[in-house]
């Protein structure tokens, strides 16, 4: 029982804003976000759907795993930045791909999407139910959330997407997952700033203070309670997904952090006494791209021929909820 990856694939839209660009639009600096995130562009979608950079990401890689989209099972699509309230993402990816005999199921964990996707593919593919290929692609337009008068988040968040094709093989994956929904309150952002027809105003505003810090669909973070939630549930996460494997966390040959800060990646590689050469870290181009951070830095790592068969792998992740989740697995 267990899982093997087949291949990845990676989308990154055309558009790059600097941290100069921000500097022409907000009162802040080149300096200050360097130093302060480890972040120096960011790639912008220009109103390109969601589902269609999953779609680019997943057709590179069904090319790298060499699997036809007919010989798929199940497609798992994870976004909290999706183009319709229906139909589903990955509803929209299968019918464009032609994976005439895979059903779609979409989900919705934040950052930690796609850690908690690879936990539902293993869970699927070990129920020896009929799901033995399945495409995971995490894709975010996330800067849509985005309000670019607000320096403390805009210069955050990039867009893009990730994709990994998964299949039966013999290395089982141990995740540790989790929530604390206490935290609801310090990162959200509203579906739609309206009601129905129907609804009284007073209804909707009674509605939005449960939420006061709200700017309609603008994100709303508080940034240093977020960054404490980050370094205490990254590493005990991690932690608790090495005890699952039984393996020290000495043992594990590379680790895949969520790209939110690199203070945050730092602090967590200190606190568990990591060898830093074997943490990636890609947030300097990038930014945060939520769910798609991990599946786009598996991709640059596959591609640059530095994953081997046989290492030992453990990707973390953290986001809005808060949600949290580390998964240990053997290459
Ligand atoms: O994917 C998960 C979602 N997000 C995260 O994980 C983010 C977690 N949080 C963080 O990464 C950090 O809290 C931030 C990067 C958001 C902020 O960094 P910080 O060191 O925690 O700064 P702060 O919020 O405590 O603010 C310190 C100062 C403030 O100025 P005053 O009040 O001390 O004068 C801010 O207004 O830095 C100011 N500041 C900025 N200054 C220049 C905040 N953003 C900026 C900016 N440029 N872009």
């Amino acid at each position: 029982m267990g899982i093997k990856i087949l291949g990845c694939g990676m989308y990154l839209p055309p558009k790059t804003v600097t941290n100069e660009d921000f500097e022409r639009i907000v009162n802040t600096s080149d300096e200050w976000i360097i130093k302060r995130t480890g972040i120096k562009k960011r790639h912008v979608s220009q109103g390109e759907y969601t589902f269609s950079m999953g779609l680019k990401a997943a057709v590179e890689a069904l090319n790298n795993a060499k699997v036809s989209p007919k010989d798929l099972d199940l497609v798992i699509f994870t976004t909290v930045t999706a183009d319709f309230y229906f139909p589903s993402m990955s509803n929209v990816v299968q019918g464009k791909l032609g994976a005439e005999n895979a059903y779609g199921i979409d989900i919705a964990c934040a950052c930690a999407g796609f850690v908690y996707a690879l936990d539902m593919a293993q869970k699927y593919i070990d129920a020896d139910d009929g799901v033995q290929n399945v495409l995971i692609i995490s894709s975010e337009n996330i800067t849509k959330t985005v309000d670019y008068t607000d320096r403390s988040t805009c210069v955050l968040f990039g867009d893009g997407a990730g994709a990994v094709v998964v299949t039966k093989g013999n290395s089982k994956a141990y995740a540790h997952l989790g929530a604390d929904g206490t935290g609801c309150e310090l990162l959200y952002a509203h579906l739609y700033p309206s009601a129905n027809f129907f609804a009284e105003p007073g209804e909707l505003s009674a509605n939005y203070a449960a939420f006061p810090q709200g700017k309609g669909r603008y994100m709303y973070m508080n940034g240093p309670r977020v960054y404490e939630f980050a370094v205490s549930k990254m590493v005990y996460s991690l932690k608790k997904a090495c005890e699952k494997a039984k393996i020290s966390v000495d043992e594990l040959d590379v680790i895949i952090p969520h790209q939110a800060n690199v203070r945050i990646i730092d602090t967590v590689v200190k606190k568990l006494g990591l060898n830093k050469d074997k943490v990636y870290v890609n947030i300097k181009d990038h930014g945060n791209i939520s769910s798609a951070c991990i599946p786009v830095c598996l991709a640059e790592l596959f591609s640059k021929g530095a994953l081997k068969p046989g290492f030992k792998v453990c990707l973390v992740g953290f986001g809005a909820g808060i949600i949290y989740g580390a998964i240990v697995f053997t290459l």
